[in-house]
């Protein structure tokens, strides 16, 4: 079936979602958005107060970041998918519960089976420890892993970027590093050096 059709079914069910809490106070869930057919995904946090507004993910300051690193290595947000995590604001934008993570997995998991990336781009700590446990995001940051036959480039989040200038250097130089993996993500089988996580994830080395 077409990918545009079985996202949006995703969407409208997203929509009447009361798996936890979270959707009490919201005025929009945000289910993601982009080209069901591209082999790139971002996946965030959750939405902030302007995504909450709009039904979008990254429409606020950490979302016009996004768009210029994007630009910055001859991407537009179109060309690629963006979700988050958790598809319902949590109050005040505080982190997501464990629970409310494990909930929402339910909708990133078929969001991910439906797109099929090659390549996952994880913004901050939590769409990170989806696929990476016990790792810090400081040691890891812009350095691809293979998980089976996926590649997983963990960075760190927009938000973080703007708030510290050494995590901006940070992003920024993450993305041009990437930037042949983002823009043709078929290349990465040819990337020599590309860690498997079947080796003892806690002596996973990066390079
Ligand atoms: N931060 C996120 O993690 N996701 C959004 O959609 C917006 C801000």
């Amino acid at each position: 079936m077409d990918k545009r059709l079985l996202l949006s079914q995703i969407e409208k069910n997203i929509h009447d979602c009361k798996k936890c809490i979270l959707w009490e106070g919201t005025t929009n869930p945000v289910p993601g958005e982009g080209n069901p057919d591209s082999e790139v995904v971002f996946i965030g946090e959750g939405p902030g107060f302007n995504e909450d507004k709009q039904g979008r993910p990254f429409v606020g300051q950490a979302g016009k970041l996004l768009d210029k690193l994007l630009i910055s290595i001859g991407i537009s947000r179109e060309e690629v998918f963006i979700t988050n995590v958790i598809k319902h604001r949590p109050p005040e934008n505080r982190d997501p519960l464990p629970s409310e993570i494990l909930a929402c997995k339910y909708w990133l998991d078929q969001q991910m089976e439906i797109i099929k990336p090659k390549v996952v781009v994880t913004l901050g700590r939590y769409s990170m420890a989806r696929y990476m446990q016990n790792v810090k995001i400081s040691e890891v940051h812009g350095n691809p892993i293979k998980i089976k036959s996926l590649v997983v480039i963990p960075m760190y989040h927009p938000a973080a970027a703007l708030r510290r200038r050494s995590v901006l250097d940070s992003i920024e130089k993450d993305f041009q590093r990437n930037k042949e993996i983002l823009k043709n993500p078929s290349s990465v089988f040819n990337i020599e050096g590309l860690k498997n996580e079947d080796e003892d994830p806690n002596q996973m080395s990066f390079f």
